[in-house]
């Protein structure tokens, strides 16, 4: 197995909401091996942006975090100064933030901006950094004649790949991508995803990915971390997540969305409901009042996350009858059931 290179334990993260605590992150562990891309997956609201950005520490005003360890090539993320965190960021750790693509500033040329990050972050001089901006755009795919376009002059999908090529531009270690694809259509998906992981072979760089479409993660993570309401509730390859997930809300997951390979074909089962409130989750299992396989004990106990299989962690008080429950999961008639 690769060496770790982002082991994350026990991490918590809340916003200051009023007088009370939204926990968008809790207890949450997983690791990164090197030159691996991780996928964190779950519904909207999860917490996949919160954890992604406490990992570059760029959290909102109202975030705080609460506890736990996010060690990184030997040093404790959550616990470095912001003079040194600020060392980091672009050199080692990379964030392409969600909405990457509109983030671009449509007052300066691509050039200006990507020159900018060269020159400020890396120290390049003006002519150094601008080969390298030929360079980064030759990597993603687009025409370097196009750097001095203005982001309005770009498809979503090309200022998709500058953003990218915007994360690449120091050599990082880690690039920390927040739903890189999302806004796109599947066959511009599929160009952008085969292409960063090309780069990510090429340049023997670890990925986590974060996204909330199932079919993502299938197409291109090694590994993959599902989280439901703040918690990761199953951790694993990502073969075995697709074939024989241990989680039912995992089992859920792969029923509710289309195959990004077949373009969409087949019938697509939503998992019923909504999740719980962070500010006071329930006290049993946070999928319970979801989950067509909840018992009184699941209401009443939480879950803790166990290596339930070799290399295979889990949530889930039933997942010794997987097997079983994984077969009445492909029923459409599991998840209608439910209300
Ligand atoms: N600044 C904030 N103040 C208060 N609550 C917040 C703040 N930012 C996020 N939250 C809440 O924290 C929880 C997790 O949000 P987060 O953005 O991390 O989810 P997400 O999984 O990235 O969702 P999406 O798929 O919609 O991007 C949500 O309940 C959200 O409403
Ligand atoms: S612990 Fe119970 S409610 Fe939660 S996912 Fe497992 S079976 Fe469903
Ligand atoms: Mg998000």
């Amino acid at each position: 197995m690769a060496e770790t290179l982002l082991s994350i334990r026990d991490l918590s993260i809340a916003y200051e909401v009023g007088s009370k605590d939204v926990v968008a992150v809790s207890g949450a562990s997983f690791d990164v091996p090197q030159g691996t891309i991780v996928g964190l997956v779950g519904e909207s609201g999860c917490g996949k942006t919160t954890m992604a950005r406490a990992l570059t520490r760029v959290i909102a005003d109202n975030a705080r975090i609460d506890g736990g360890a996010m060690q990184f090539d030997g040093q404790d993320l959550a616990a470095l100064s912001e003079r040194d965190m600020n060392a980091l960021r672009w050199r080692d750790i990379s964030f392409i933030p969600q909405s990457a693509m509109n983030s671009l500033d449509p007052v300066y040329r691509v050039e200006y901006q990507i020159i900018e990050v060269l020159r400020d972050r890396g120290g390049m001089r003006k002519a150094q950094a601008r080969a390298r901006a030929v360079e980064l755009f030759e990597m993603v795919g687009i025409d370097p004649g196009r750097l001095r376009d203005f982001p309005h002059q770009f498809s979503g999908g090309m200022r998709q790949r500058a953003a990218i090529a915007l994360a690449l531009a120091l050599n990082p270690k880690l690039v920390v991508a927040d739903e890189p694809v999302t806004a796109l259509d599947v066959i511009i998906q599929r160009q952008i995803l085969d292409q960063l992981r090309g780069l990510q072979r090429e340049l023997g760089l670890s990925v986590i990915m974060v996204t909330h479409d199932i079919s993502v993660v299938a197409y291109i993570c090694d590994r993959t971390v599902v989280m439901y309401a703040g918690k990761v509730v199953e951790n694993c390859d990502t073969a075995t997540l697709l074939n024989e997930p241990l989680h039912p809300y995992s089992m859920g997951l792969k029923n509710a969305f289309p195959d990004l390979q077949s373009a969409g074909t087949g019938v697509l089962t939503p998992i019923a409901g909504s999740p719980p409130d962070l500010i006071d989750p329930p006290k049993g299992c946070r999928f319970a009042a979801r989950c067509p396989f909840a018992t009184d004990l699941c209401r009443n106990t939480e879950p803790a996350l166990t290596e339930a299989a070799p290399d295979h962690h889990v949530a889930c008080h039933r997942a010794s009858e997987a097997a079983v429950l994984r077969e009445t999961a492909k029923d459409p008639a599991t998840w209608g059931a439910v209300t």
